[in-house]
């Protein structure tokens, strides 16, 4: 049996991860790590232990690591593109001496480890239309930077020390859950919220602008099946490009507008989100992940634009 710690429970990705883990392996076997000031509530605080772990803090995911006998870590501690722009030694910080502290203890007792990588591990120079697994990569934002470094000190560990590092580049997120805060992608998320609430939503992404975007069951999904596979099936370990939809802001107001024909969009383009976006690939190639554990999305823009709408609005309404 598995006994897992998710390190950044209560962020953007966590907080639905954290539930999933424990519907499939058992509430008691998966502990909640959060900082202070980002404690959880509700189900994730009643599911099943929970424990401050700062990733910054060695000592303190070593000790929850003895204390729980975990054998598996998903660090999910990090700061999203534009946040990090801003505050870059903290993104620095969090993302790189953070995941050190991660990989030292995964050598120390052997733990299975998940970091994600991002789009945002992509440059200008990369090739941008269906982006082959192994290319280019000079990113221009410290995100990017930090999540090249994430691939390679992960991939690092795993031939030097044999430690099990696994992880996929996600695409932008999209879920009725958790809001992310201060992406590059968010605006992806804002439009189903403005279409709910029955306002005009102002697109800080330019017209044209392709980015790959997955829907949240299926990036779930993608982490799980991936710390699941056969590892001697695995020629990669980390930095799998996954895909499941790309589109540009035009595309996604489109399809809502199917559902809710009086919504409205205007663009006040961000001059830093644009160029972050601009930078990234438009679509990923994901053959590399298909052939080596399988992965297939299930949500594409018109099943994840029907869902988001109806769950959306039944929260809305509580
Ligand atoms: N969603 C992230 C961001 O926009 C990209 O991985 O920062």
């Amino acid at each position: 049996m598995k006994n897992i710690l998710v390190i950044g429970s209560t962020g953007q990705i966590g907080s639905e991860l954290t539930p999933e883990l424990r519907r499939l392996y058992g509430g008691e076997h998966v502990v909640a790590g959060y900082i202070r000031g980002a404690e959880p509530h509700g189900e994730l605080l009643e599911g099943g232990p929970s424990a401050e772990c700062d990733v910054t803090n060695g000592q303190q995911i070593a000790e929850i690591v003895q204390k729980y006998h975990i054998d598996t870590i998903y660090n999910m501690a990090a700061l999203l593109s534009v946040v990090a722009e801003n505050k870059p030694e903290l993104a620095w910080k969090i993302g790189i001496d953070g995941l050190w502290n991660v990989l030292e203890i995964a050598r120390e007792h052997q733990l299975q480890v998940f970091t994600p990588s991002s789009i945002g591990s992509f440059g200008e120079s990369t090739p941008h239309w269906m982006t082959p697994q192994d290319t280019i990569q000079r990113p221009t934002t410290i995100y990017g930077v930090s999540k090249v470094t994430t691939e390679l000190l992960s991939d690092w560990f795993h031939v030097r020390y044999g430690v099990d590092t696994r992880s996929v580049r996600f695409p932008g997120l999209i879920s009725y859950v958790t809001p992310p805060g201060g992406g590059t992608t968010d605006y992806a998320v804002d439009i189903y919220y403005s279409a709910v609430r029955g306002e005009k939503f102002v697109c800080p992404i330019p017209e044209g602008t392709l980015m790959d975007m997955m829907y949240m069951p299926d990036a779930l999904h993608a982490a799980i099946s991936l710390m699941e596979a056969d590892p001697a099936k695995l020629i990669h370990h980390n930095g799998f490009n996954i895909a499941a939809m790309s589109f540009a802001p035009e595309t996604v107001y489109a399809e809502i507008r199917k559902h809710c024909p009086d919504f409205q969009m205007t663009y006040e383009v961000d001059p830093l989100k644009a160029a972050i976006a601009h930078s990234w690939p438009d679509r990923l190639d994901d053959s590399c992940a298909r052939a080596e554990w399988g992965w297939t999305p299930r949500y594409d823009l018109a099943s994840m634009t029907v869902d988001m709408l109806e769950k959306l609005s039944s929260r809305m309404k509580k």
